[in-house]
This record gives structure tokens, C-alpha cells and sequence, in this order.
């Protein structure tokens, strides 16, 4: 499996949603920052669920806990360990379909691929892994905001609270879109051909879980628009990167998810046998997963731009 993010600045993340904690290591982190579990704390109460009647009921109350790197209140430059306890765990809404295979979940292609998979809340495909990046992400973006006054702001697009509630009374869930903003990037990160800034953060993004679609720039809108309008001095179309560098300018991303899989409708479905049966998921969910992920996508972002910092840098 792969758990392991960055080069120079590397994020291992650890655990399953049923589990007794999840965690991540960051390693690579320069010596003399700033952090503490107060602090990261303020990125994952964003996260966390049960902060509007829109999201899910869940109570995780993901409590961070510093267990090395940090010697009276600045990094040592040395591993970095996480850890945030699992409560409010329903096991037992799992137990009933852990021999069906949920629709838009995950269950079926573990089982395929590995043999055995741990059923309860989706073990190791769950987004609740995304606590940790959360975590690690917001070391990242400390460092990048005192060195280079970046700042990383992600938002929910539109006025979806009146489709969220429709689609709750109706047992079924939304999708949404993200619309992300790094304003002062460091300039002339990117490692050109592969590491190209955009496909680091495409790459970063789309390892979200229920993630669909991402643009930099006009992304899909540049495919309408003639040269001369792209190309126009100062409008900033390609979002910030050219030849996979960061030019300064500000970085324009947007991501689109999917709607949440676990919905209480009744759907087909397929067990474990292969027989084909109706199922309706019970349990805590986001009506619409888009809600809670600004942090998660601005500390993607983070990870990617720190890593390709210190690249840079080095
Ligand atoms: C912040 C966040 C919260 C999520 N919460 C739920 C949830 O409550 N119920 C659910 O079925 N899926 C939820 N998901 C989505 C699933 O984790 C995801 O769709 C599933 O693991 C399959 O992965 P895939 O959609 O990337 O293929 C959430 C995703 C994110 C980013």
C-alpha cells in the first residue's frame, strides 16, 4: 500500500476509522517552527464532524496529541509523530452488510485486491484517515506562511444548504465543488518534467477520497477560450504555473466530489457470493462530503508546495 507522501517533506499516515487512533509522522520538517497541539488543533476542529446540522452526527472529537519532534514548543527537526484517538466509533451499524459490498464505497475492489479488508467503517478506505493530513498539513503551511506569507484558503462553491437538506429528507446525498486559492506561492517551485507543480497538486488532490475532477486556472474553460484571452498580461488563466514552475501569481485550483456513497435510500447491491440484494446504509453520514473538506484540500496543497519548498531550497 501507499502511505507515504513527499520527497523532502514526508507525511506517513496510519490507522483505520474503526480503529484505536490514527496518526502520521512528518519527517523533513526544518528545526524551529512554531507548533503546538493548540494550534494544529484549530485546522482539525474544521475538519471534524458534528460542526453544522449539515454534516454528520458523528462526535469524533479528534483530540491531536504531539508525540516527538517538539522540544518546548518548536519543531527539532526530527520525526514529528501525531497521534488522534478514535472515539464514537458504531461498530455494530457494519456488522449487518459486512458481507455486502457497499455501492460507490471501496468494500468490493479491497476485498478483490487484497483478500481481507476490515469492514467497519471502511477501515483504511474511510476519509477519516484525512484527520492526519490535516495535521500534517497544517505544519506546512505555518512554515510556508512566516517564510513566504503564503496563505491557503479553500471554500464550499455556491449555495448548496437548501439541495443538502432536500437530499437528506430524501435519504440521499450531494456532491460539490471546491473552489481553492494560494495567494503569495513561492515563486519557481516545480521540478520539470514530472514533478510539474500542477500534477503534484492534482496528484495530492485526487488522493482524497470521493474526489472526481480538478482544475488549475480555467482548466476545462481553457479548451473554449482563444490564445489571445488565455494569454492575456496580468488575468493570471493559467493559475499561477507555467511549464509546471510557479510563477508568484496566485494559484487557482478547483476539485470536484462526488455525493456521498452511504445514503439510507435502499440500493442494489452485491454481497460477497455475488448475489444481487437491496441494502440501505445505516450510520452517522455527511449528506454532502464536499462540506468538510476545505481544510483537507488546503492542507493537500500545503504538503505539496512545503515539499517542492524545500526542494528548492536545498
Ligand atoms: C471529509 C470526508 C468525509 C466523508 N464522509 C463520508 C461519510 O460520512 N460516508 C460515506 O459514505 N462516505 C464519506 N466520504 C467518502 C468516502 O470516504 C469515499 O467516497 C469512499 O471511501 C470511496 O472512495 P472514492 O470515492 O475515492 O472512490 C467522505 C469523504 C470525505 C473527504
Amino acid at each position: 500500500m501507499s502511505s507515504i507522501f513527499g520527497k523532502l517533506f514526508t507525511v506517513s499516515t496510519w490507522g483505520e476509522s474503526h480503529g484505536e487512533a490514527i496518526g502520521a509522522v512528518v519527517d523533513g520538517c526544518p528545526a524551529g517552527l512554531e507548533i503546538s497541539e493548540e494550534y494544529i488543533q484549530i485546522f482539525l476542529d474544521r475538519r471534524r464532524p458534528g460542526q453544522s446540522a449539515l454534516t454528520t452526527q458523528r462526535k469524533e472529537g479528534d483530540a491531536v496529541k504531539i508525540l516527538s519532534g517538539v522540544f518546548e514548543g518548536k519543531t527539532t527537526g526530527t520525526p514529528i509523530s501525531l497521534i488522534i484517538k478514535n472515539t464514537d466509533q458504531h461498530s455494530a451499524d457494519y456488522e449487518q452488510i459486512k458481507d455486502w459490498y457497499r455501492p460507490g464505497h471501496a468494500d468490493e475492489v479491497y476485498d478483490s485486491k487484497y483478500g481481507f479488508r476490515d469492514y467497519r467503517g471502511g477501515g483504511r478506505s474511510s476519509a477519516r484517515e484525512t484527520a492526519t493530513r490535516v495535521a500534517a498539513g497544517s505544519i506546512a503551511r505555518k512554515f510556508l506562511n512566516e517564510k513566504c506569507g503564503t496563505e491557503f484558503t479553500a471554500i464550499v462553491c455556491g449555495e448548496i444548504e437548501t439541495a443538502i437538506e432536500t437530499a437528506r429528507k430524501n435519504n440521499d446525498s450531494i456532491g460539490g465543488i471546491i473552489n481553492l486559492t494560494i495567494k503569495n506561492p513561492p515563486k519557481n517551485l516545480g521540478e520539470p518534467v514530472f514533478d510539474r507543480t500542477e500534477a503534484l497538486l492534482a496528484m495530492a488532490m485526487m488522493s482524497i477520497p470521493a474526489t472526481k475532477g480538478f482544475e488549475i486556472g480555467e482548466g476545462f474553460n481553457a479548451a473554449k477560450m482563444l490564445g489571445s484571452e488565455h494569454n492575456k498580461l496580468g488575468e493570471n488563466h493559467a493559475g499561477g504555473v507555467y511549464g509546471g514552475i510557479t510563477s508568484g501569481e496566485d494559484i487557482f485550483c478547483r476539485i470536484a466530489f462526488k455525493p456521498t456513497p452511504s445514503i439510507s435510500k435502499p440500493q442494489r447491491a452485491k454481497n460477497k457470493n455475488g448475489e444481487i440484494g437491496e441494502i440501505s446504509i445505516k450510520g452517522r453520514h455527511d449528506p454532502c462530503v464536499a462540506l468538510r473538506a476545505p481544510v483537507i484540500v488546503e492542507s493537500m496543497a500545503a504538503l505539496v508546495l512545503m515539499d517542492l519548498w524545500l526542494c528548492q531550497s536545498k
